[in-house]
C-alpha cells in the first residue's frame, strides 16, 4: 500500500473538483484530485453550456477564461415563442449582465489543461475511492491508482463527485437531511452539427410540449425536447427528433431550424435535490454532490462554481489563519443561494413545460404567466434571476451579519 499525504483530497474531476484544486493551489494549499472515469470521458461528456456573468468574471479572476473569452458566445437576450408569437427577453438591457454560451466540456478541458500545466496530482480511472475517518481530524482516502493500492492521509475531503458519487453516500445515515422533488417530465437533449438558425436561444412553449434551441458554437446546436418522465432515447430516432423540434420551434416569419448530423442524444430526468448540511466532519460537499436543480434555467454549473468559490475561501482562511469559522459557516453561506436558484429553476420549469395531459386549468395559468413575464415589470425580476443577479444578492450565512 502506497501512502501519500495532502491537505485536501478532492473526489471528482468535474468543473467543481477541478476548479477547487486550481483555487487551492493559488492559495498555497495542496490537493489531490481522484476521478473515476477516464480523461477522454470527462472531456467528451456533454452537459450544460450557459455561464452567468458572475461565473465568467470569477473564472477570469482565476486566470481560467482565456479560451472562454476567445470562443465563448456572449448573449444579451433570448426569445420566448408561444401562441405562434415571438417575444424577446432583453436580459442585458434589463440587468446590465450578459451570459456566455460555452460547453461545460470545454471548461473541463480548460481546467484539466491548467491543472496539468501546474503539475497537479490529478488522477483519472480511479474506480474505487473509499472515504474513512471523516469524523476524525485525520481522514484517509483509499483507492487504486494505476493499478496500485493507495492510502491518502489528508486534513479534509471535498466531495465534488456529483449526484451519484461516493462522498454523500459515505456519511452515516441520519447525519444529513435530503429534500427532493421529481418532475412529471424529462428532457431529450440533442447535440447536432448544425449551424444555429438563430443568434439567440429560443424557449418555445407549444401545445405538444416545451422545446429549447440553444447552441455551443457557430457550427453546433444544442436542442432539447420535453418528453414524458422515464422516456427512453431509443424511442427517438433522428427523424422523429427533427420533426418534433420543427413542430414546436418553427413559427411563421422566422427561419426554420437548421438540421444536421446528430452527434449525441440522451434523456435526462428533471429533479430538484438538496442536502443539508453540505458537510459532515472533515467532508465538504460541493456542486451536484450536494444539490441538483432542474436544467431549465442552466443553474447547475453556476451553482457548482459558487459553492467552490466559498469552499476555497474557507480553506484559505483555515490554512492561512487557523480560523475554522468560514468552514463551519460553509453550509449557511451556500444554502440561501442554492435554494434561490432552485426556486427560480422550479418556477421556470412550471412556466415552460406543458402540464400533464388534460390539466386545462394549469395550461391556462401557464399562458397567463408567460404573458406576464414578457409584458410586465415581472420581466425585470425574471431577467435578474436568469443572469444570476438575484442569487448574488441573496444574503449568505442565512442572513447573519
Ligand atoms: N470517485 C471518483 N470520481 C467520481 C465518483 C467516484 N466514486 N463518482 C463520480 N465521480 C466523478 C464523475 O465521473 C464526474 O466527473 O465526479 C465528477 C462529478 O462531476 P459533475 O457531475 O459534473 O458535478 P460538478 O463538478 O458538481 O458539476 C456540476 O455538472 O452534471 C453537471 O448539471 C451539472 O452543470 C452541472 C455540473
Ligand atoms: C444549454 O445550452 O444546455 C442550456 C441553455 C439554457 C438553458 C438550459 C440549457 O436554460
Amino acid at each position: 500500500m502506497k501512502r501519500l499525504r495532502t491537505r485536501v483530497a478532492i473526489v471528482g474531476a468535474g468543473p467543481g473538483g477541478l476548479l477547487l484544486s486550481h483555487l487551492l493551489q493559488r492559495h498555497g494549499v495542496d490537493s489531490i484530485v481522484l476521478e473515476r472515469r477516464s480523461r477522454e470521458h470527462v472531456e467528451r461528456r456533454v452537459r450544460a453550456g450557459l455561464l452567468e456573468g458572475g461565473t465568467v468574471d470569477f473564472l477570469r479572476e482565476a486566470g481560467l477564461a482565456d479560451r472562454l473569452d476567445r470562443e465563448g458566445l456572449v448573449h444579451e437576450g433570448f426569445v420566448f415563442r408561444f401562441g405562434s408569437r415571438a417575444h424577446r427577453m432583453p436580459f442585458t438591457e434589463l440587468t446590465g449582465r450578459t451570459v456566455h454560451m460555452y460547453g461545460q466540456q470545454e471548461l473541463v478541458k480548460d481546467l484539466i489543461r491548467a491543472r496539468a500545466e501546474a503539475g497537479a496530482r490529478l488522477w483519472f480511472d480511479v474506480p474505487d475511492v473509499e472515504l474513512r475517518g471523516l469524523e476524525t481530524d485525520t481522514p484517509t482516502v483509499r483507492c487504486t491508482v494505476a493499478g496500485e493500492p493507495v492510502e491518502i492521509a489528508c486534513d479534509f475531503v471535498a466531495g465534488c463527485d456529483g449526484f451519484h458519487g461516493v462522498s454523500r453516500r459515505s456519511v452515516p445515515s441520519g447525519a444529513l437531511s435530503t429534500y427532493e422533488r421529481a418532475y412529471p417530465y424529462a428532457w431529450l437533449g440533442v447535440l447536432a452539427q448544425a449551424p444555429p438558425a438563430a443568434e439567440e436561444l429560443i424557449y418555445a412553449v407549444h401545445s405538444r410540449g416545451f422545446a429549447l434551441y440553444s447552441m455551443r458554437s457557430p457550427a453546433v446546436s444544442r436542442l432539447y425536447l420535453q418528453v414524458e418522465a422515464g422516456e427512453r432515447v431509443e424511442n427517438w430516432p433522428d427523424e422523429r427528433i427533427w420533426k418534433e423540434l420543427h413542430t414546436r420551434l418553427d413559427i411563421d416569419g422566422a427561419p426554420e431550424l437548421t438540421e444536421g448530423p446528430i452527434l449525441e442524444k440522451s434523456c435526462v430526468a428533471l429533479r430538484g435535490f438538496v442536502t443539508e448540511p453540505m458537510s459532515h466532519g472533515r467532508l465538504f460537499l460541493a456542486g451536484d454532490a450536494a444539490h441538483i436543480v432542474p436544467p431549465t434555467a442552466a443553474k447547475g454549473l453556476n451553482l457548482a462554481v459558487a459553492d467552490v468559490k466559498v469552499l476555497a475561501a474557507a480553506f484559505r482562511e483555515f490554512y492561512a489563519h487557523g480560523d475554522r469559522a468560514a468552514l463551519d459557516g460553509y453550509t449557511a453561506d451556500c444554502l440561501p443561494g442554492v435554494w434561490q436558484a432552485l426556486e427560480f429553476s422550479d418556477w421556470m420549469s412550471g412556466l415552460l413545460h406543458r402540464p400533464p395531459e388534460g390539466r386545462v386549468f394549469d395550461g391556462r395559468l401557464q399562458d397567463a404567466r408567460l404573458e406576464a413575464v414578457v409584458n410586465s415589470p415581472a420581466a425585470r425580476t425574471f431577467a435578474e434571476n436568469y443572469v444570476g443577479l438575484a442569487r448574488e444578492r441573496t444574503p449568505a450565512r442565512g442572513g447573519r451579519p
